[in-house]
């Protein structure tokens, strides 16, 4: 069987990630672009740009950096950068900052680090675009440092800035000098999303997009009170999607925002489905985070790729929200004891990191209804892959490719294609 549009977007040099010398960098967005024409799929169209409907989600510590990043926007997506504790990624900052603790300046100096890890990461991020796509930084509105990586974000010139974990109601004043950028919350049901653009209405502007997170399907954090509360109806996609669409056409901005799932997407018939529901594009996380292009370390995607979703368990996190993760060792004795370490919670001196990570720490503010480790160690072991010490975000779904790591582009074509490598006649395979 000949494929065509598989051609088209570059898959016969997916397997080895290496552009072919006599296969350009454009015939594989054109291929891409054809590829989402044939499944029916429309493209996303954010600040007047038309883009793959498909957004990498910000992942940290370190998961989506500007090299996953700058991939995905290569082709022609939303390539997103997590802002937080980037320092991680550069063995100068490490060196500089890395053996800091009681320091009085270690907070300053880790955070000045973390400033220059995230331009130096929009730096290359930008340059493996190549101009294509839209790069994007992700603010967990929860860290102390949220404001402080908005404006470097902002004064980098990045084209979106994603902000979840918490209602960024001060987003439209923080980035008043900056019309163009577009600014993306993140949300998970029709409520918040009524709350959020009603108070931006009134600052004179309109979120250029909407993240609608499912908190029983996503990696990470999760926009859900309590753990029991993440199977609620009022978050499925078929309620959020058309309540927000009746509420925006209530308020005469209709067709002004898009709308971008995510959670658990992992196949065209998913994106096919979303979009008939109104969604404009989908955000993937888990997919993007075992690719060849991710930035974290091959155990950490070796750790998520083998992961079924039986594997995965909900938790409440130091951020005082529900959060998912892969059961690991370290994970699995840490539920087991978390009853007694919250019994015994009290206020601590200094953060374990000497940085504040979250404006609000369980560990640190000894609050015994948060969780009770340090969040930035243990995602730093992850990161690094530290198997049996790391805390591995992943999401509730299947992954598409089982546990084999590919490449973003083919990801790209799976997701927007339904093609896999295996699917290609050899003589498109080089
Ligand atoms: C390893 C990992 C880290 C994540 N970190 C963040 C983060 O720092 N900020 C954020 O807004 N979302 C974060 N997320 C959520 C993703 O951006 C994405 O919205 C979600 O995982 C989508 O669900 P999926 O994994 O089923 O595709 C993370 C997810 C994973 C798997």
């Amino acid at each position: 069987m000949k494929l065509p549009f598989a051609e088209r977007a570059g898959l016969h040099v997916a397997s080895a990630n290496v552009p072919s010398p006599n296969f350009s960098h454009s015939d594989a967005i054109a291929g891409l672009w054809s590829l989402c024409r044939e499944s029916a799929l429309t493209l996303l169209q954010l600040k007047g740009r038309s883009l793959l409907p498909v957004v990498q989600g910000g992942m940290g510590v370190g998961v989506s950096a500007g090299g996953l990043a700058g991939a995905v926007a290569r082709l022609g997506g939303v390539g997103t950068i997590s802002s937080v504790d980037l320092r991680r990624l550069h063995p100068d900052l490490m060196q500089q900052t890395g053996h800091l603790l009681k320091e009085p300046y270690a907070a300053e100096r880790i955070n000045a680090a973390n400033i220059e890890a995230l331009k130096r990461e929009i730096r290359r991020a930008r340059a493996l675009s190549e101009g294509q796509g839209v790069l994007a930084v992700n603010v967990m509105k929860a860290l102390s440092q949220y404001e402080a990586y908005v404006r470097c974000a902002l004064e980098e010139g990045v084209d979106a800035i994603v902000v979840g974990a918490g209602l960024p109601l001060d987003l439209p004043e923080l980035a008043k000098d900056h019309p163009h950028t577009a600014l993306i919350p993140i949300l998970s049901d029709a409520r918040g999303i009524q709350l959020l653009v009603r108070k931006w209405e009134k600052k004179g502007r309109l979120p250029d997009a909407i993240v609608i997170e499912h908190p029983r399907l996503a990696g990470g954090h999760l926009g859900a009170a309590k753990v029991a509360d993440l199977q609620d109806p009022r978050f499925d996609f078929e309620n959020v999607i058309p309540q927000a669409r009746e509420f925006f056409r209530f308020a005469g901005i209709e067709g002004q925002v898009p709308l971008i799932a995510a959670g658990g997407i992992s196949c065209l018939e998913d994106i096919q489905r979303l979009q008939a529901l109104g969604a404009a594009g989908v955000q993937v996380g888990t997919a993007f985070a075992v690719t060849q292009e991710c930035d974290a370390a091959p155990e950490f995607k070796r750790v998520l790729a083998q992961a079924g979703p039986q594997d995965v368990v909900e938790f409440i996190s130091v951020a005082g929200l529900p959060a998912r993760a892969v059961r690991t060792p370290w994970l699995e004795k840490y539920i087991r004891i978390e009853s007694k370490l919250k019994a015994v919670a009290h206020v601590k001196k200094q953060c374990t990191m000497a940085f504040d990570c979250l404006a609000h720490c369980g560990l640190r503010d000894g609050v015994s209804s948060m969780g009770q480790f340090c969040i930035d160690q243990q995602l730093g072991h992850a990161y690094t892959g530290e198997t049996d010490k790391g805390l591995f975000f992943r999401g509730a779904g299947k992954l598409p490719f089982g546990s084999r790591i590919a490449s973003v582009q083919e990801l790209m074509v799976w997701l927007l294609g339904s093609i896999t490598l295996a699917a290609l006649t050899p003589e498109c395979i080089t």
